[in-house]
């Protein structure tokens, strides 16, 4: 048995979590916004406005370490005045309440601006991960007739749009010219030439569609997770316990806004609370990370196992190069936390690394491990108050404390998602028991309801803390002229926890080589995504399929890779 370990001195926004959960209701929260008072919603309007309008405009919202090691700040009042701007043009070109806004930009300001902007109008934003290549953009703008989409010149190229016949209006960040004919709208030009309304901001209700993210299963195309207003009461406090945000911190997730994290914890629960949000573009380096955390004074900082994996790699000598006492809180989430990791946290920064665990559809964390309580190396945390977690077995009964089941949540709660979109079967397949959402996940409890996260119960992928559906890249492969059929798992790694691993039967006339093997993998990178590609191809003559359906036994192929990994050992 791992021994815990005792939370740091200090008061936190959530100190007694017993009580907590005996006394509180999520009503207690709606209070703590604007539309409490005025009946006025708009999630933007919590996000930014409000704190211009409470004299708070002069404080940074946002500060960009770019890869050239520029530094630039934008003030609450800048960011309203900016996304009003935006709102403003894109209200001028048509967009309404309801309507898809694709935003497709890398990790800097203008990210934040466009997503703020769109939610302004009461547009349904969507933000796409900025790796994603011609199939990945695809298949989610054609899924919800994505019209509108904010990017930039270099971005366009990655997007297919002779494939997109509901797109009308692209909005380039960089753009030189419009070219309405075209639909091609230069937001500088635009920008310079239109007012801005400082009014343009638009009220919804807390049902109205917030945003739309599309997250992979171990079926079919990615489905689009539709999140209502309403998620900001739990994503404020979760802000408010599980980050512990207070006014004066500045803090960094790290994760890109076409992620759900990024969004989230990266956009809305910080401005909702009024901190400083470092950005940091480029891509990972660990001296690059300990700098920003260094030049921008980080207070509480949320990332993921991979990455704390790869610091810690890096060695201590590294790490104490960097001045990084202004750190006082560090999450993680997305994938398993190992024991191991939280242990070099501790002597790398003298703080506990606390695990997190939520998704896409779930909109908010529901399990934690809070600053106040103790750790217990290997448990993702525990319910936080609002929410109860059960461990349940196939017929929905719960199991006794130690036995592994299915992890799943009493329904409903305030940030759970509003709907798949355009799919009612999906959504209710989450809820095959009255009462509970049952996440996919398996999962134990042990007897202080700390919850030990034990695998998936599909064959969903999580590489890196990124969510990967194995049809996806299967359906990518199979469109190679070399590939006859293809059958994709995640094969368990030490750094990224799984890898994508292919198993392929290849046409007549191929033959297996090393170089076929790179061309897929970079074939896959450039079509789909480079986290999607395939690290490791395993050539076979055949593939193990269901007797009657003929379909592609994932796990089968997944029970033979751990069976060859155990003989390795
Ligand atoms: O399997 C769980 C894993 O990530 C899945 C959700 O992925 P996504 O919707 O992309 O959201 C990721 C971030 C919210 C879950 O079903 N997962 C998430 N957090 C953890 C985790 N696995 C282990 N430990 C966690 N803390």
């Amino acid at each position: 048995m791992t021994t815990s370990i005792p939370p740091l001195a200090g008061q936190f926004q959530l100190q007694d979590y017993e009580n907590t959960r005996e006394t509180f209701r999520w009503e207690d929260v709606h209070t703590q916004f604007n539309w409490y008072s005025t009946g006025n919603v708009n999630m933007a309007h919590e996000c930014v406005d409000r704190h211009v309008e409470n004299g708070k405009g002069d404080r940074i919202a946002l500060r960009f370490l770019a890869d050239d090691g520029r530094e630039t700040t934008t003030t609450y009042a800048q960011l309203k005045e900016e996304t009003d701007h935006l709102a403003t043009v894109l209200a001028h070109r048509g967009v309404q309440e309801g309507d898809f806004v694709f935003v497709f930009l890398p990790k800097e300001p203008s990210v934040y601006v466009a997503m703020l902007a769109a939610i302004k109008l009461g547009a349904v934003v969507a933000p796409l991960f900025e790796a994603f290549m011609e199939d990945g953009v695809r298949d989610r703008m054609n899924d919800c007739e994505g019209k509108y989409l904010i990017t930039n010149e270099a971005f366009y190229k990655r997007v297919p749009r002779g494939e997109l016949p509901a797109l009308s209006h692209v909005f380039l960040t960089d753009g030189k010219k419009t070219n309405e004919a075209e639909g091609i709208f230069s937001l500088p030009s635009e920008l310079a030439a239109g007012e801005r309304d400082p009014h343009i901001l638009r009220w919804v209700s807390l049902d109205s569609g917030l945003n739309i993210h599309y997250t992979s299963g171990s079926t079919g195309k990615p489905k689009g997770i539709v999140h209502a207003h309403r998620v900001m009461i739990q994503q404020y406090q979760t802000g408010k316990w599980v980050l512990d945000l207070r006014e004066d911190d500045v803090y960094w997730c790290t994760a890109h806004p076409g992620w759900v994290t990024g969004t989230v914890y990266g956009v809305f629960a910080p401005l909702l609370h009024g901190v400083e949000i470092v950005i940091v573009s480029g891509r990972f380096t660990a001296e690059g990370w300990y700098q920003a955390l260094e030049k921008t004074g980080v207070t509480v900082w949320y990332s993921a196992p991979t990455a704390f994996r790869m610091l810690m790699a890096q060695g201590a000598e590294l790490t104490n190069q960097f001045d990084l006492s202004s750190l006082r809180h560090i999450m993680s989430v997305g994938e398993p936390l190992n024991p191991e990791v939280i242990y070099w946290g501790q002597k790398a920064f003298n703080l506990r690394i606390h695990d997190t665990w939520w998704m896409t559809e779930t909109g908010a964390q529901l399990v934690a491990n809070l600053p106040s309580q103790p750790i217990k190396p290997g448990s993702m945390g525990r319910a936080i108050p609002g929410i109860t977690v059960a461990v349940l077995d196939d017929e929905g009964n719960e199991l006794p404390r130690g036995e592994i089941g299915h992890l799943a949540v009493q329904a409903p709660w305030p940030a759970l998602m509003k709907e798949v979109w355009r799919n009612e079967e999906k959504f209710q397949s989450y809820f095959p028991f009255e009462g509970w959402y049952v996440s996919g996940d398996l999962a134990r409890q042990d007897d202080d309801g700390y919850v030990f996260f034990q695998g998936r119960s599909d064959d969903m992928i999580n590489s890196s803390g990124e969510r990967i559906g194995p049809f996806e890249v299967e359906s990518t492969l199979i469109s190679h002229p070399a590939v006859a059929e293809a059958g994709v798992i995640g094969k368990p790694d030490p750094v990224r926890g799984e890898i994508v691993k292919a198993f392929l039967v290849l046409r007549n006339g191929y033959e297996e080589s090393e170089s076929l093997k790179e061309e897929l993998y970079r074939y896959v990178k450039t079509h789909l995504a480079g986290h999607a590609a395939p690290r490791e191809i395993q050539i076979v003559s055949s593939l193990p399929k269901t007797k009657i359906s003929g379909k592609i036994l994932r796990r089968e192929l997944k029970r033979l890779e751990l069976e060859k990994l155990s003989l390795q050992r």
